[in-house]
């Protein structure tokens, strides 16, 4: 699966800007497959697409999208089968989180939020799998979060959009077994990306004067780990662990740990 055969295959990353999607992005034209970047921010995917198209001689296209948009993915869809693009890999990586108490959230971020981390994210798998389930191959790689596993206070809808993915995709994991598409659902700890700033979580004891690990060698992992079918893998010791035993404590205290770990210091 990893190496192309008679025809170049052709991997679309959501939130390729940045962070896990731009270094996706790398790692996949670094394997000899094209690459179809769609964010907002075309001038960032413009220069990480001639990079990648310089170095390893692949076909990189940008589709600047607003994924929080009512129909962008259909909108996708239809561009990529305008292009004639066959659809071999699908990365939903492209989202993002609020920090602060619920209740004081913005309420057209937190709707942007569940827009873009729940509603792209199952409108796009919805309709490039059947494509995949047609052929007999497919690889969808999906961006859970440690808070996939926990109830968390300060960043409460965004770990329930996270919970979310990783329920979804174990389950569309299991329907697909045998189908030679395979879901695989990335729960990556706090890593070095725009995403703390993005939500503005600096003074968050869960980043704050913390070295995260930097977004490649996460990245590296996931990619791996989409590439042997695995349905879901967590990176970072500390999230390991804490995914692990969360299936031994009650939802109140794991919640408890959670919101611990995530106050404002
Ligand atoms: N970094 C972490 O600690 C961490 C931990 C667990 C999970 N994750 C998950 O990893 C994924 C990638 O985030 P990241 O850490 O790489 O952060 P990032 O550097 O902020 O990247 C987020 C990406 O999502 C895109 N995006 C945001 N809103 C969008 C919209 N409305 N339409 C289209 N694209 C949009 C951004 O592109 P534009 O702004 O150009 O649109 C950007 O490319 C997210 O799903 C996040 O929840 C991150």
């Amino acid at each position: 699966m990893t190496k192309i055969d008679a025809r170049r295959r052709t991997a679309v990353i959501t939130g390729a800007s940045s962070g896990f999607g731009a270094e996706f992005t790398r790692l996949f034209g670094a394997d000899g497959w094209n690459v179809v970047m769609v964010a907002r921010s075309g001038a960032a995917m413009e220069a990480i697409a001639q990079e990648i198209e310089e170095r390893h001689g692949v076909e990189v296209t940008v589709l600047p999208k607003d994924l929080a948009a009512i129909g962008a993915c259909a909108d996708v869809m239809a561009s990529l089968e305008q292009r004639g693009v066959i659809v071999d890999a699908l990365v939903n990586n492209a989202g993002f989180s609020t920090y602060g108490e619920f209740w004081r959230d913005d309420p057209d971020k937190q709707s942007s939020m569940l827009q873009v981390n729940v509603v792209a994210l199952t409108e796009l798998s919805r309709l490039i799998l059947p494509g995949m389930v047609e052929r007999g191959h497919g690889r969808l790689l999906t961006l859970g979060s440690v808070g996939s596993f926990a109830a968390a206070p300060m960043t409460a809808a965004y770990a329930a959009t996270k919970a979310y993915v990783l329920s979804l995709s174990l389950a569309m994991a299991e329907e697909l077994r045998g189908s030679g598409v395979t879901v695989t659902c990335l729960c990556p700890g706090p890593t070095e990306t725009g995403f703390q700033e993005r939500a503005e979580m600096g003074d968050s004891a869960l980043v704050k004067d913390r070295n995260l690990p930097a977004a490649r060698s996460v990245a590296e992992a996931g990619y791996a780990a989409m590439q042997a079918g695995k349905p879901y893998l967590v990176t970072g010791m500390n999230s390991r662990v804490f995914a692990f035993g969360s299936r031994f404590l009650s939802r109140t205290t794991t919640t408890r740990l959670a919101g611990r770990a995530q106050r404002r210091t």
